[in-house]
């Protein structure tokens, strides 16, 4: 089963949950008989180790704990960029004196892409976030015709981010597969009022026309959330998987 499936997966902003939707995925889509790629194009505020595939990592780990044979997931970390500075990408790598080359990025995609059935791609902060002075992530992304899933939060102040997001990416011709609401109810209690959850979802798919998925609830361990991810996987695998051999 070699697919070569490309997934960008993208948020309405930092600290969303990207990271953790990817890690979902990843193990759902591997339960499923998929060998699957994470890579990360650029982090900031990290260390030569990139924590967010490792964090995808660890919960693929925890899947295949106590099976047969080699986890099936991959890290394409080779030549992305790893900026020590928390800030936007184009900032960081003046700070650490580095510039980010499109062609490397290009390059490692392509072999990532080429290694795996299923190529998840975390994306950084949101989708206008600058690579440099002059260039934007999203201009990478409609370049190499990577279909997009947007994290969002589900509760309050998610319409506005949300519908720019989707409009931005259809803007530049990027398909839009469908929008993952994720909860931030540990943290922000009072903006997720079931009513605002409920009338989001609503709102978006019938502004966005597009499938709206969650919302995910907060869950002390990554795997209590593989529930709620299966639709998502499902809709991937339907709308960007030739000949799937697995529901
Ligand atoms: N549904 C959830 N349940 C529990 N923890 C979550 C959930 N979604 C996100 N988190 C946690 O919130 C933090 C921010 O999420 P993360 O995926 O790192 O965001 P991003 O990648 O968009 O910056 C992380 O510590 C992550 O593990
Ligand atoms: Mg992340």
């Amino acid at each position: 089963m070699n697919e070569n499936i490309p997934i960008f997966i993208t948020g309405t902003d930092t600290g969303i949950g990207k990271t953790f939707i990817t890690a979902l995925l990843a193990a759902c889509l591997m339960d499923k008989g998929y060998r699957i790629g994470v890579q990360k194009w650029i982090s900031t505020g990290d260390s030569d180790v990139c924590q967010d595939t490792q964090f995808v990592h660890s919960v693929a780990l925890d899947l295949w704990h106590g099976r047969d044979g080699q986890v099936p997931l991959h890290l394409f970390d080779q030549g992305c960029y790893r900026l020590s500075f928390p800030s936007s990408p184009h900032l960081a790598a003046e700070i650490d004196g580095v510039r980010i080359d499109n062609h490397v990025i290009e390059r490692e995609f392509s072999r990532a892409r080429d290694g795996c059935d299923i190529l998840l791609v975390e994306g950084v902060g949101g989708v206008m976030v600058p690579l440099s002075r002059r260039y934007l992530l999203i201009d990478l992304v409609a370049r190499l015709k990577i279909p997009a899933m947007v994290v969002a939060r589900s509760g309050l102040g998610t319409l506005n981010h949300t519908l720019l997001t989707i409009n931005a990416l259809r803007e530049r011709g990027i398909s839009v597969i469908g929008i993952v609401l994720n909860s931030q109810a540990e943290r922000d209690e009072e903006f997720e009022d079931k009513r605002i959850v409920e009338d989001n979802k609503l709102v978006l798919s019938d502004l966005g026309h597009i499938k709206v998925f969650g919302p995910v609830e907060r869950v002390r361990h990554p795997l209590d959330a593989l529930g709620y991810i299966e639709p998502v996987a499902k809709t991937i695998i339907r709308a960007c998987v030739k000949n799937p051999v697995l529901p």
